[in-house]
């Protein structure tokens, strides 16, 4: 195990209702202006907004607003947010959403005090030092920003989708309430799940020995996802199904599960070029990606590979060839996303060979770095692993 730092301070609300209380979590950060963020319109949709509004009120808080977060989110808006609080004097911006709605909210948040273009955070020309701080009401379970120090953004020029993280940009409380997601489309909940899966997977699939005690932490959040997506499936309104997902998804980023580990990456540097050029859902292209990621690189260390079968899908282990039974758990894997209605080739999401090369290029900023840790990758990995992944 190596030597680690852990402080997630995001304060979590979990619960019925709680998204009630979102103003006087609001006063307790002592706002004076407050930009509420949000996406395409759901949450109007659902009646969440006004209860937001209610509960601002409730508490005399000042706010404007600024929605139309679209999935995959721009940094045009951002630009917009960041131009609309120096304006109007904004000290803490009220993310609702899912992670596109908090990553322009973070981004909104480091843009304000920064005094260049904040797309410059996301190329790594600077560093957040400080931001505009930001609270949460989640509504999707998936990327687990909800808690964790990241923000990813797409630019329109070029569509290149980056991602850049700081301890200072972790929101300062997340209200969780699982009754939110019951409006999920099944398509857009098992997207979260495969994200939550990807970001444990990640974590599990390291180079670094010696790891039980996280190792069985991120089994256990693995079981949990796979037992209750299929509940949730079945029936949308199952409040304690939604929960487990719902608390295994801000589990699964807030870093705990990165604890004296390094954790891999590959996948997610390969997917954001992918989301970023097609604007598919980010966990939909997670699960093209990480079972061909998977089969390229398991004889690394096939033993985790054996051990992520036995103990993750309930393999049988196979003591005279662990080879089948490394294999047969990344074929259980797939064959839950495809049972779960996730696609699990590009073609399922209609993308052909053509952009093959300028993705792995871009991924490997033309060969000039690597991805992944587990088995670092070139341009050409990247690409073997796109073409398996056809
Ligand atoms: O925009 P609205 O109308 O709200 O609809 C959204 C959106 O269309 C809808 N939705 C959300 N909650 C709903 C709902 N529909 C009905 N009922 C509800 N309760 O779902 C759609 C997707 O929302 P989005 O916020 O895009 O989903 P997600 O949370 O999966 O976020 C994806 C983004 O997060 C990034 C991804 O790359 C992607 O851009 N990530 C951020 C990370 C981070 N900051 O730490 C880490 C992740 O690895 C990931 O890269
Ligand atoms: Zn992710």
């Amino acid at each position: 195990m190596n030597n680690f730092e852990f402080l997630s301070p995001t304060k979590i609300v979990f619960g019925k209702g709680t998204e009630n209380r979102v103003g006087q979590e609001i006063k307790k950060c002592q706002a004076e202006k407050v930009l509420l963020h949000y996406g395409g319109g759901s949450i109007k949709r659902f009646g969440l907004y006004d209860r937001v509004v209610a509960s601002l009120k409730e508490s005399d808080i000042d706010f404007i607003e600024l929605g139309g977060v679209k999935p995959n989110p721009r940094v045009s808006l951002v630009r917009e947010g960041i131009k609309l609080c120096r304006e109007r004097g904004v000290d803490f911006i009220l993310a609702v959403g899912g992670g596109s709605v908090i990553d322009s909210a973070k981004a909104i948040g480091i843009g304000v005090p920064y005094d260049g273009d904040v797309w410059d955070f996301y190329t790594g020309k600077a560093e957040p030092q400080e931001t505009i701080p930001v609270g949460v009401v989640l509504t999707i379970p998936a990327a687990g920003s909800e808690a964790s120090p990241g923000s990813v953004l797409t630019n329109e020029d070029g569509w290149y989708k980056r991602a850049v993280n700081a301890e200072i940009m972790r929101p300062r409380f997340a209200i969780l309430n699982p009754e939110l997601t019951f409006t999920l489309p099944p398509y857009q909940t098992v997207c979260g799940a495969s994200d939550i899966m990807a970001h444990v997977m990640e974590r599990y699939f390291t180079p670094t020995r010696h790891v039980d005690f996280t190792d069985r932490l991120c089994e256990s959040t693995l079981k949990t996802v796979i037992k209750n997506v299929p509940v949730v499936l079945d029936q949308p309104d199952n409040y304690d199904a939604r929960a487990e997902i719902m608390w295994a998804g801000t589990i699964a980023h807030n870093d705990l599960l990165s604890t004296g580990r390094v954790g891999d990456w590959a996948s997610h540097d390969i997917e954001h070029e992918i989301s970023g050029i097609y604007d598919v859902a980010h966990g939909a292209g997670l699960a093209v990606v990480f079972p061909a990621w998977m089969k390229y690189v398991y004889r690394e260390n096939r033993d985790k590979f054996v051990q992520f079968a036995v103990r993750v899908w309930n393999v049988d282990m196979d003591f005279e060839d662990p080879e089948r039974t490394a294999l047969a758990g990344i074929d259980q894997l797939k064959r839950f996303y495809k049972n779960v209605g996730l696609p699990t080739s590009l073609k399922d999401l209609g993308i052909s060979d053509d952009r093959l090369e300028e993705m792995a290029d871009k991924c490997t900023a033309g060969d000039t770095k690597t991805v992944g840790n587990f088995k670092r990758l070139g341009k050409q990995d990247v690409l073997n692993i796109l073409k398996m992944a056809l």
